[in-house]
């Protein structure tokens, strides 16, 4: 569910970005454009990309915007949190200015919205329970099959798209989460055979709780950061920075510290 913005926070940052201007008037990569402000939204529950932990916000995308933005002329807002698929509508109604969700570059929602530079590729992977007594090795496998995914993401997307299009699973059959932590326990639980989502948050669960990485399917996504297609300013700001982080270092560390297997 949309936590609700902080209007304290706010004004807070536009009252110093006011004294920021006065102080750097003049400096015209500040002053030209927006409010120096980028307000970043995110959907936890995607370890280890972002999640929470003890109620605290952390995780690779977390930690990668904030060595982003530090490089740009621009402050960082609060982090806000929504499901997934209210993303992209956060964004396009001013909510947030930036999406940071582990979110794939795809042609659809290019239609809408744009991307950064690419920050990271992934594949699609299937969890099933650890029992051994449902071990999928593809797609196909999974006919007859309960099946879950978060709704509004490229895993969905495979399962539609795949099996469902293609005849060979029932569309009854096709369980659609909030989140994947969601999918995870209807798993556990035995409630669905099977979980479709991006390869390294399967084998995060995986380390986590009784279930297991039953094979990849290779979808050879990328993730971007989404920005409001007339925002060039902070695109351009967010991918210089992208640059200067995989340039200095920061982000190899981030990666090695975020992906240690
Ligand atoms: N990469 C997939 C997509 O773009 C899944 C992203 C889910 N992200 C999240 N923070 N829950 O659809």
């Amino acid at each position: 569910m949309a936590r609700n913005y902080s209007m304290d926070r706010r004004a807070y940052l536009s009252a110093l970005g006011a004294g920021t201007t006065v102080a750097l008037a003049g400096c015209t990569s500040i002053t030209g454009g927006g409010s120096g402000t980028i307000t970043p939204g995110t959907a936890p529950g995607f370890q280890p990309f972002e999640f929470r932990d003890g109620g605290e916000l952390v995780g690779f995308d977390i930690d990668l915007v904030e060595a982003v933005v530090a490089e740009t002329d621009y402050e960082l807002g609060e982090w806000q949190t929504f499901e997934f698929d209210s993303l992209i509508q956060a964004l396009t109604s001013d909510k947030i200015d930036m999406i940071a969700a582990a979110m794939t570059i795809t042609d659809e929602r290019d239609e809408t919205i744009d991307f950064s530079d690419p920050y990271y590729s992934a594949n699609q992977s299937v969890i099933v329970r650890e029992d051994g007594e449902f071990s999928p090795s593809s797609l196909d496998d999974l006919s007859g099959h309960p099946v879950g995914a978060q709704s509004g993401t490229t895993g969905e997307t495979v399962i539609q798209s795949q099996l469902i299009e293609e005849g060979k699973l029932e569309e009854s059959n096709y369980n659609s989460y909030d989140n994947y932590v969601l999918a995870v326990e209807d798993l556990q639980n035995g409630n669905i055979d099977a979980v479709v989502v991006d390869e390294p948050v399967g084998a995060t669960f995986a380390d986590q709780r009784p279930v297991t990485v039953a094979f990849v399917y290779e979808t050879g996504e990328q993730y971007g950061f989404g920005f409001r297609t007339d925002d060039d300013d902070r695109t351009e700001a967010v991918n210089a920075g992208l640059q200067a982080v995989r340039d200095n270092g920061t982000y190899e560390e981030l990666r090695n510290e975020w992906f240690s297997g």
